[in-house]
């Protein structure tokens, strides 16, 4: 039997995180990759997830908007996470992808917004009829049997959730172009309305609008979400619950990072990085059930690291009879390489959620995410089980 074929379409599509998922996923495709190193950090790829017919990533063909017209091997070269010789051996087919015209929205950073490859300069229903008809001619072209849609687009400006309460008040906001309106809105807007799963890794406010989980269900549509939990934050939920476990109890978590990609110059400014820093620094509280212990987060720009992010962590807490017990943590890794496989694994499963007709938030893939929506739970076991 045919094997399926599934689109994944990604907001950012030049990006280091989708750029890199991109490149690794063809390296497998030609038998470039040694070993069995293309599942390392994919949850999807161990025997416990077997009896389930998810598809191979192999099967995803990739696609999706950015606000510049460069390909997919310029990106990476602009990127820089994968080596040279790396990237030379699936130039051919990077060369192929190329980003369709974004929408941006005054939250999106300022670069973003002077882009000209953009809709933008026609309504809001206008900017969602062209990505819904994007979706539907990368569909036909390619063959697809269905497709899905992952937001890896820059964190927005910080905005509030709760005006836009349901369906009627979304679309009445579209038509008089109101500008409460985000990007990341518009095109799960356009996901949904076309039936595709959408997956925000962003720290970005989409999925909590109540209006797209009106017509998620109305389409019948799984959503996951939000801001992927990748490094130090997911320490935080691995150790944070040992603590909670073993009754030691925390007095204080000081945390430290350095990053020099586009990520981390977007979230050096402080309204991109309110979220964000909001989704660090609330993951200990529920988690332990207490809050009286001191917590910090930086997040430093220092461009000569590139993709080549840095954490530290100090973690200061009490033992038996109160006395004091410290734990160091060093941190050392590409970003992209730490979220590359968690965004093939949200492919696979949400594409699956949807063939065994599953809609809505998925609290059981929480353990992706730092603010897990759906769910309570913020413990990595808790989140595992
Ligand atoms: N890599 C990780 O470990 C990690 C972890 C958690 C969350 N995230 C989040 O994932 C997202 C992607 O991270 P990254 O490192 O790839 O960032 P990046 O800056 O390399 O990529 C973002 C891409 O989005 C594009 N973009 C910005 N606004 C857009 C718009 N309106 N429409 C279409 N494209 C747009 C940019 O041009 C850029 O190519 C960020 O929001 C980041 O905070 C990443």
């Amino acid at each position: 039997m045919q094997k399926r074929k599934v689109g994944a379409l990604i907001v950012g599509v030049n990006g280091a995180t989708a750029n890199t998922t991109i490149a690794g996923t063809i390296l497998q495709k030609k038998g470039l990759i040694p070993g069995e190193s293309f599942k390392r950090g994919m949850l999807t790829e161990d025997d416990c997830l077997n009896e389930h017919d998810l598809i191979d990533q192999t099967q995803i063909v990739f696609g999706g908007w950015d606000v510049n017209n460069n390909d997919a091997y310029e990106a990476a070269t602009i990127n820089r996470v994968l080596d040279t010789v790396l990237l030379q051996s699936v130039k051919e087919e990077l060369r192929k992808i190329r980003p369709m015209k974004a929408v941006h929205t005054p939250h999106d950073v300022d670069e973003t917004k002077a882009s000209d490859y953009s809709k933008n300069g026609t309504s809001l229903q206008h900017r969602i009829d062209s990505l819904r008809k994007d979706i539907a001619s990368f569909k036909r072209v390619n063959g697809l049997d269905e497709a899905v849609v992952i937001y890896l687009g820059s964190p927005l400006k910080a905005q509030g959730t709760g005006t836009y309460r349901n369906l009627e008040k979304f679309k009445k906001a579209i038509t008089n172009n109101d500008e409460g309106l985000t990007s990341g809105m518009l095109y799960a807007y356009a996901a949904l309305e076309e039936n595709c799963p959408f997956v925000d890794f962003t720290p970005n406010i989409t999925l909590e609008t109540a209006a797209l989980l009106e017509l998620a269900d109305v389409e019948n549509v799984p959503l996951a979400g939000r801001d992927g939990n990748t490094g130090q934050t997911l320490m935080k939920t691995v150790i944070g619950q040992m603590l909670k476990i073993r009754n030691l109890k925390l007095e204080g978590w000081y945390s430290t990072n350095i990053l020099g990609n586009n990520d981390g110059k977007v979230l050096s400014r402080d309204e991109h990085a309110e979220i964000k820093m909001r989704d660090k620094l609330g993951v200990l509280e529920p988690l332990l059930g207490y809050g009286d212990f001191d917590h910090t987060v930086n997040i430093e720009y220092y461009a000569p690291r590139g993709d080549n992010k840095e954490a530290w962590d100090n973690i200061d807490f009490l033992g038996w009879l109160d006395q004091r017990i410290s734990v160091k943590i060093n941190w050392l890794g590409r970003d992209s390489i730490l979220a590359a496989p968690l965004i093939l694994d949200l492919i696979k499963l949400v594409e699956y959620a949807q063939r065994i007709g599953e809609k809505g938030i998925q609290p059981h893939l929480a353990l992706f995410f730092k603010n897990p929506l759906g769910t309570k739970a913020r413990g990595f076991f808790d989140q595992y089980m």
